[in-house]
């Protein structure tokens, strides 16, 4: 299946518990998709969120519970139905030319940067995923990527990570890492998914550089394509303009 117009019952083949709030669902479905694109969960009778494609082959989406849509959805089990609208949106665009990469995420805008590191690898890239986190307890995927990073061999795929309290990796955020690896001239471009103030964190860092940066913004969804107006971000539709943009 190319895309669902409308919602479609996807059943979850598996769940994995990444951390005490956090759990991935492998649902039964594909879509053809590109890392960045989200799709809409819908709960029938309670309401329907956007999430970002861990992958679109089988459909995984990577839920952190805050509230009460990813509370509800972390009650279901596995052989349960959850309906997906989608893909939407631009995803990043990574031109296999982009040889040295840097892969920025922050809590669960992680989610989609596994996919992206995979697919820029198998072009030869060299990648540098950067996570980061509140508390060890916070980080997403840390394990995910250093298994791939182990399979690859020395210098292909380098992780870093960062808690704000110190508890793992360098003490302090994604854009103390970042900074200095600007500063070498050995980046050709910078590809981000996290919180508000991470991006703008990095809008800064990265406006004094020459190097491309693209960032998947977070809004709040509602029709997803283009219609409500509620995922407006500084004079675009993020779902249908982002909700990746470059800087
Ligand atoms: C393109 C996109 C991709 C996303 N990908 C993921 C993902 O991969 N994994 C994941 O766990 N979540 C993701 N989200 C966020 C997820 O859609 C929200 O957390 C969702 O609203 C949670 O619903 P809820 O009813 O559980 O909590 P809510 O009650 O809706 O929200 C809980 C708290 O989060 C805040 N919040 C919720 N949505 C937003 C927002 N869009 N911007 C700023 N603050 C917000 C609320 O103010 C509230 O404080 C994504 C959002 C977007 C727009
Ligand atoms: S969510 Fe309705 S316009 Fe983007």
């Amino acid at each position: 299946m190319n895309c669902f117009t409308l919602p479609t019952a996807a059943r979850i083949a598996d769940i994995e518990t990444d951390n005490y709030r956090t759990k991935t669902f492998i649902l039964d479905v594909r879509l053809e998709a590109a890392p960045g694109q989200f799709i809409m969960a819908w709960l029938p009778r309670f309401d329907e969120k956007p999430f970002s494609l861990v992958s679109a082959d089988p459909v995984t989406l990577m839920i952190t519970a805050v509230g009460p849509f990813t509370r509800l959805v972390h009650e279901l089990q596995v052989g349960d139905l959850l309906w997906l609208r989608g893909p939407f949106g631009r995803g990043f665009d990574a031109p296999a030319t982009s040889r040295r990469i840097a892969l920025v995420g922050g809590g669960y805008g992680v989610a989609p940067l596994l996919w992206l590191a995979r697919r820029q690898l198998a072009q030869d890239a060299h990648v540098t995923a950067i996570i980061g986190a509140r508390t060890k307890a916070d980080l997403l995927y840390a394990h995910r990527f250093a298994t791939l990073a182990d399979t690859l061999g020395a210098g292909v795929l380098t992780v870093r990570l960062t808690t704000e309290d110190g508890s793992a990796g360098v003490h302090g955020r994604v854009t103390d890492v970042l900074a200095p690896l600007l500063n070498t001239g050995q980046l050709d471009a910078i590809y981000a998914c996290g919180p508000h103030g991470m991006l703008h964190a990095l809008t800064q860092l990265a406006r004094r550089t020459t190097v491309p940066c693209q960032m998947s913004w977070e809004a709040y969804m509602r029709c997803a394509i283009g219609i409500c107006g509620a995922c407006e971000h500084d004079g675009k539709v993020l779902c249908m303009d982002g909700p990746v943009l470059a800087l």
